[in-house]
């Protein structure tokens, strides 16, 4: 029988030692192998470091949404833009999924399976995107992108309850809002591999939404909290209001949320 491997050790190097996206990658392989295996286990070492001591690769440059350049489907360069901010969303995707996994403990080990499986999902949809960026001459790291994608992570370190509100009901739910806009618009431009590779990111992002409602469905009977009152002063807490729709009520549906969030949703 193979020997047993700590997840926990992995995951920090992969977030807070590695400092290129092809580093971090390599970590991302080594914690899918040992997954394979099935020799990985959830115990903590030691203390997790802050969110705020994750290190992002070195490129791309963050900068500020308004100094991005222009998305569109029409040019060359925009579509290079547009494949590359989705890229940046899902390298960003697979750093969220797994410090679910590092940073908060006690809970579940299928807890920690369905995030490190989700942080896997995201790295084949990073290099799904990324290939498609290489037919276009382009790799990530190539051009700047959006610095606010990790704020969130640490705002919401201190509490599981508020990272699984905030990032897979807020931050990935906004995603399935929007994708089905973005599918119509490659469909316009009879980019036929390119929708497919749309909708099939779209469908795994459901699932991580649903792992979210679920989890945080399973945060809440343990506090004895009501969830959706709980979901929607998370959300009030963090957003101060700035709550974006539309909302595409039924991939949420799909995605677990409930009849009454959906509700209030429909009228925020
Ligand atoms: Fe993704
Ligand atoms: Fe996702």
């Amino acid at each position: 029988m193979s020997q047993s491997t700590l997840f926990h050790p992995l995951a920090e190097a992969c977030l807070l030692e590695a400092d290129t996206v092809a580093a971090k990658l390599q970590w991302i392989d080594a914690l899918a192998a040992c997954r394979a295996d099935g020799r990985l286990v959830f115990a903590v070492t030691h203390p997790v470091k802050p969110a705020s001591a994750v290190v992002l690769p070195l490129k791309p440059r963050l900068v500020e949404p308004r100094e991005l350049p222009g998305r569109n489907f029409t040019t060359h360069s925009g579509r290079v833009a547009f494949f590359h901010a989705l890229a940046h969303i899902e390298f960003t995707a697979i750093l969220l999924a797994l410090d679910m996994a590092y940073r908060f403990h006690g809970l579940p080990t299928a807890f920690y399976h369905d995030w490190l499986g989700v942080a896997l999902e995201e790295a084949l949809h990073f290099s799904l995107l990324n290939q498609r960026l290489a037919e276009l001459g382009a790799t990530y790291g190539d051009w700047p992108a959006h610095r606010g994608l990790w704020t969130t992570a640490e705002a919401t370190a201190h509490d599981v309850l508020a990272r699984l509100a905030l990032v897979p009901r807020c931050m990935e739910a906004r995603g399935l809002d929007v994708t089905p806009g973005m599918i119509e618009r490659l469909q316009q431009h009879g980019a036929a591999n390119d929708v497919a590779l749309l909708q099939r990111i779209y469908t795994d992002e459901i699932g991580h939404v649903a792992l979210g409602s679920r989890w945080f469905g399973h945060v809440c009977q343990t506090r004895a909290i009501e969830p959706e009152a709980a979901y929607f002063s998370l959300l009030q807490q963090h957003l101060h209001g700035d709550l974006r729709g539309p909302f595409n009520l039924e991939a949420r549906r799909q995605a677990g949320f409930s009849e009454q969030e959906l509700t209030r949703l429909a009228v925020a």
